[in-house]
């Protein structure tokens, strides 16, 4: 007796190689559970359509059953000849409940559909999950954020020191595309909420099989509208991979400045034992290889998706069976951000954040020079003119090596009659920081504020 599905018009089995080939059972074993859960689902369409009698549906109920607590301790594990996930099961099931009722359970419904339903709860399973643990990450920069609420540092453009900042509204600034990515999974779990239970192997059903109670019974708010694009989309999974991929690349921006803050020269950073490695070799070492990890597997995630839509673009419509390709890199984007996260959750929480060093640096590189220019601006100064005269400051600064709030009053009077000694109001870092007040800006008022708005957005979630 052959466990495969589909032998009836063959005279011989399959080729080595193509059985080798065709094995995904070591992908998609991870389903079980949810191929399980369609099983019982379907059994139940089945009785209220009258192809499974009361007495069948608790036979095939309670064979499920069984067959799901051997799936979970180990007792029952896909073989050699077990093609995938769902020819193991009804293996598995035939084994339990006899080969009788045990070949009922497949009617009107077809590995196509079941697939592209199976992957889709567990998607939606995992984006929860992943969900979670993005906040994670947001809530330990809310932290820091909050820990460090005084702490100024040089704001870079081009990582050139450019204006600055609250170190708070830095570390936000990763916070918020986190919550966007939490918000992207959201929105994406209401368009994967279709199941394609009923869609058969393409053409829907002839047996009168209700398609949205297997889909309510699976958690899904509908059933497809469509049997073909039921069974041959993959968007949904594509789309699972760019947010994947979307959130590696946020990880990423944030690791690579963790990376640079913890060396000697920024030493803006310590990373804490317990999220640092050190070196078989140089005995000083201390790596920040999980930011570094974290860079790394960006582009492993990009490479999920890319393959992705690399697999799907030119497919005819309806299964093919490439769509079989799809698990593997969507599987490897959820494995990675699952163990990312956590980790990149500990590094950000016990930083040691050195504030002193951050605030000295913070002026530094003629950071105030915007504020000059835009004090002459209040002035009456049109800016353009504001922006030479600030300009030629920096120049005079350059030659004498010191900095804007060093000029002399002659100093200032010489590059501009505009500059009044009233100019080193603003020539201070809490001066410029308390000026930049408009909603979103770094002022240390709309800061907190904005601690605020992120702790509840996290909390929305
Ligand atoms: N394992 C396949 C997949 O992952 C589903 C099986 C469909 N096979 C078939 N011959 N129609 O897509």
């Amino acid at each position: 007796q052959t466990t495969r599905l589909w032998g009836g018009r063959f005279s011989g089995g399959p080729s080595d190689a193509l059985a080798q080939l065709s094995l995904s059972t070591h992908v998609d074993w991870r389903l079980a559970r949810h191929d399980i859960a369609g099983s019982r689902a379907h059994a139940r369409v089945l009785y209220a359509s009258g192809l499974l009698t009361g007495e069948e549906l608790e036979t095939a109920l309670a064979g499920l059953d069984r067959l799901e607590a051997d799936v979970e301790s180990g007792a029952f594990t896909p073989v050699l000849e077990d093609e995938d996930v769902h020819t193991a099961l009804e293996r598995g099931f035939i084994e339990r409940v006899g080969p009788e009722l045990g070949g009922r359970l497949r009617a009107g419904r077809s590995r196509n559909d079941q697939i592209a339903t199976l992957i889709r709860m567990y998607l939606r399973e995992q984006s929860r999950a992943i969900a979670g643990e993005l906040l994670d990450l947001a809530t330990a920069l809310a932290d820091q954020a909050e820990a460090n609420i005084d702490v100024v540092l040089p704001g870079r453009t081009h990582l050139q020191h450019a204006q600055p900042v609250l170190l708070a509204h830095h570390l936000m600034a990763h916070a918020w595309p986190l919550v966007r990515d939490v918000q992207r999974l959201r929105d994406w779990d209401q368009r994967a909420a279709v199941s394609a239970y009923g869609s058969g192997a393409l053409a829907g059903s002839s047996l009168g099989l209700d398609p949205e109670s297997v889909a309510a019974e699976l958690g899904f708010t509908e059933a497809a509208e469509n049997s073909i694009d039921g069974t041959s989309a993959r968007d949904t999974v594509a789309e699972f991979g760019f947010v994947s991929a979307m959130a590696g690349v946020d990880l990423s921006r944030l690791a690579e400045e963790v990376i640079l803050w913890a060396t000697a020269e920024f030493s803006f950073v310590t990373l804490d034992d317990a999220f640092s490695t050190g070196s078989s070799i140089m005995p000083q070492k201390k790596n920040p290889d999980i930011a570094e990890l974290a860079r790394g597997k960006s582009g492993r995630l990009i490479g999920d998706l890319s393959g992705l839509l690399a697999t799907l673009k030119g497919l005819p419509l309806a299964y093919n069976r490439d769509l079989q390709e799809d698990k593997e890199p969507v599987f490897d984007a959820v494995d990675t951000l699952r163990l990312l996260l956590p980790a990149m959750t500990g590094m950000v929480a016990t930083l040691t954040v050195h504030g002193e060093r951050m605030a000295e640096l913070a002026p530094r590189g003629y950071t105030l020079a915007t504020d000059v220019a835009e004090w002459l601006v209040r002035q009456g100064v049109p800016f353009r003119e504001a922006h030479e005269i600030a300009g030629a400051c920096v120049r005079t600064c350059e030659k004498r090596g010191v900095d804007l709030n060093e000029l002399s009053d002659d100093e200032l009077a010489a590059v501009s009659a505009h500059l009044t000694p009233d100019v080193r109001q603003v020539l201070t870092v809490a001066g410029s920081l308390e000026s930049r007040a408009s909603k979103g800006g770094t002022a240390p008022v709309r800061v907190r504020e904005q601690l605020g708005r992120l702790r509840d957005e996290i909390a929305r979630h």
